[in-house]
């Protein structure tokens, strides 16, 4: 299966970019899993038990009309970066990124992300990046505002159980309880609509540059 568009390689430092292969599916489902040690990103984690499983998810998202890129550094697949849900006439794309547990808050989302905005917007025709983000996630929050995107409004959306966690009832949730709500009988989550287009991403990139 090969995908609707490809996605071009890019360099930035010892990371690169790099089309998203079957070979890269297979490392990533052996990831260490995140649902042990925060239940609150357990949708991230591939739970597969054989190689047919991991072909089929592989072969499932190809068909998607999106830029899949694995994330390399030193040959080893330490995160994965889509824009799915492109759309030729409007001009835009829906970002998402995640990092293998252990390769976290070492500086490589702000890299990934400053260079694919500088290819997004300067080299492919897209005019508007957007995203969607679990509201307590102020760790991703973080990120995206820091590269140049800006809140747009927030929503709320069903709220994913894989990660088995009972926002209502378990006590080590209790800080967090005002991101989630019970409405028609189901639990949901708060999320953030956030986006960047590219007179922003110009005005900022500039406003970036002149501060050294
Ligand atoms: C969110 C994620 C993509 C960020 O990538 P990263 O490589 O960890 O981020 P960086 O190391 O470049 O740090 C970027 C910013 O995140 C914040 N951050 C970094 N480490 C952090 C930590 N331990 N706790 C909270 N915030 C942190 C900081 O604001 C940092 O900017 P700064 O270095 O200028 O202060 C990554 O942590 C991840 O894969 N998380 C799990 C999946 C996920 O949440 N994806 C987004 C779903 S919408």
């Amino acid at each position: 299966m090969t995908h609707r568009v490809k996605s071009p390689t890019l360099t930035m430092g010892e990371l690169q970019l790099i089309p998203f292969t079957l070979h890269h599916a297979q490392q990533r489902a052996s990831w260490e899993k995140y649902g042990a040690r925060e239940p609150l990103l357990a949708h991230i984690d591939l739970n597969f038990q054989s190689f047919t499983e991991i072909e089929s998810w592989f072969d499932h998202k190809s068909t998607e009309n999106m830029f899949w890129w694995a994330i390399i550094h030193q040959e080893r697949l330490v995160g994965e970066v889509v824009i799915r849900a492109l759309n030729d006439r409007e001009m835009t794309g829906r970002l998402g990124i995640h990092f293998s547990p252990e390769e976290r808050s070492k500086g490589y989302g702000s890299l990934v992300l400053s260079k694919l905005l500088a290819w997004f917007f300067t080299d492919s025709e897209y005019q508007v990046l957007q995203l969607d983000v679990a509201a307590l996630n102020t760790w991703a929050i973080n990120l995206y505002e820091k590269v140049g995107f800006r809140y747009q409004y927030c929503f709320w959306s069903g709220h994913d159980p894989r990660g088995g966690i009972e926002p209502f009832t378990d006590q080590s949730f209790s800080h967090l309880k005002n991101y989630f709500r019970r409405h028609q009988g189901k639990s949901e989550v708060l999320f953030l609509e956030m986006s960047i287009d590219k007179q922003q991403y110009l005005k900022y990139h500039r406003h970036m540059s002149e501060q050294g």
